[in-house]
């Protein structure tokens, strides 16, 4: 077990502004959701050729879909004639081809045009060159990551980096085999507080004992305050009474079939940077996706996963659902709470980390760099 050495002093946030300031987010959008690979859809939601979802990334929209052959792609949600909206529903479904409503430029499910009123009468247009723009797709978990760089960074060195980062081993997350899971559950929050507050409210358990009655009873050792991100391959056990991950302590389902002895009766947390928390117990997987739509505010989606036949026999999942909803509801509260003080005089110059919270300096660190080490730059 590696630990984080642990110093008595208190260390700075971030300054309030990064939290408000419009010039920050939009800078976020450019270098953080625009740049790195983000977790957009869960790849069975789009279970047949023409199902599509719209998900806002950084300042684009991305149409995600499935093509004929089964595969999945991504494209800029934007007709490459005169720029319309090509899909303005969140999800629905693409019959054959996708049909822009201004002036009926025709899409195929690759991307490729292939109807224009009058194009006859302009061979010359390059069908491919007008196809509309591919966005970089990658799978994993059982959802699709999409990066919109012009040259995405390593899946590898990245995303999948957190998983090893975290648990030590990247193996050790495929024993849930979270990408075979059915979705028993989805809840979507819509939160208004920046999604930094929500990050860093996510990596901390300094704040479990008080707003978690029900989570710290399944995992007493929260209630000391140190989350299970503290150490590097430490997951929380759960109280000796306890039978199950569910709001009551009552029986979950079956450990899935390869999650390991060492695994069993444990909470396991990854933050996979910048929008992804990954949930590990051993019955199911908790998956929260963030998309920040402005400075003070983010969508969240929250899907529970279980094994397929869990949820393909209709049994009760609500006890299960019920605990992580609650702390969600209860995080998110805590992070509406404190939005409107970062703009307050007194959060100027940010506020402090206590000891259990330094793992949070990190994250910190990571963004200023992200931002070019602006961090005394369009703040003020
Ligand atoms: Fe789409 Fe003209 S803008 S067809
Ligand atoms: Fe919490």
């Amino acid at each position: 077990m590696t630990t984080t050495p642990i110093t008595t002093s208190l260390i700075a946030t971030l300054p309030g502004p990064y939290y408000t300031d419009p010039d920050v987010f939009r800078q976020e959008q450019e270098r953080v959701f625009e740049s790195m690979w983000f977790c957009a859809v869960r790849s069975s939601d789009l279970d047949r050729p023409g199902a599509f979802r719209t998900v806002q990334v950084g300042r684009e929209s991305v149409i995600i879909t499935r093509t004929r052959k089964g595969e999945l792609r991504a494209f800029l949600n934007v007709c490459r004639h005169r720029g319309a909206r090509l899909c303005t529903e969140e999800s629905g479904e693409i019959r054959r081809t996708l049909q822009c409503p201004y002036h009926a430029w025709t899409y195929d499910l690759d991307g490729k045009l292939i109807a224009a009123p009058n194009l006859i009468k302009m061979p010359d247009v390059d069908r491919v060159a007008y196809g509309l723009i591919n966005v970089a797709l990658r799978e994993w978990l059982g959802y699709a990551w999409v990066c919109l760089a012009d040259d995405p960074p390593s899946f590898e060195d990245t995303v999948l980096h957190a998983a090893v980062e975290r648990l030590g081993d990247v193996a050790a997350i495929d024993h849930y085999g979270t990408e075979n899971l059915a979705l028993g559950k989805r809840i979507t929050y819509d939160v208004q507080a920046n999604w930094k507050l929500i990050v860093e409210n996510f990596m901390e358990c300094y704040h479990c004992a008080t707003i978690h009655p029900e989570l710290t009873e399944v995992l007493p050792e929260f209630a000391d305050g140190y989350a299970a991100q503290y150490y590097v391959g430490h997951g929380a056990r759960f109280g000796d009474e306890v039978k199950g991950f569910t709001v009551d302590g009552s029986e979950g389902f079956g450990r899935l079939p390869e999650v390991s002895a060492e695994q069993d009766r444990r909470y396991y947390a990854i933050t996979v940077k910048p929008t992804v928390f990954v949930n590990l117990v051993p019955d199911h997987v908790v998956l929260h996706r963030m998309f920040p739509l402005a400075e003070d505010r983010t969508v969240v989606e929250c899907d529970w996963l279980y094994a397929p036949d869990v949820v393909q026999s209709g049994t009760d999942v609500t006890k299960s659902v019920e605990l992580f909803h609650r702390v969600n509801v209860q995080d998110f509260a805590a992070c509406e709470r404190t939005q409107p003080a970062m703009a307050s005089r007194a959060y100027r110059e940010g506020g402090v980390l206590v000891p259990n919270e330094h793992h949070i300096q990190i994250f910190h660190e990571w963004l200023v760099e992200r931002l070019g080490g602006a961090h005394a730059g369009p703040v003020h």
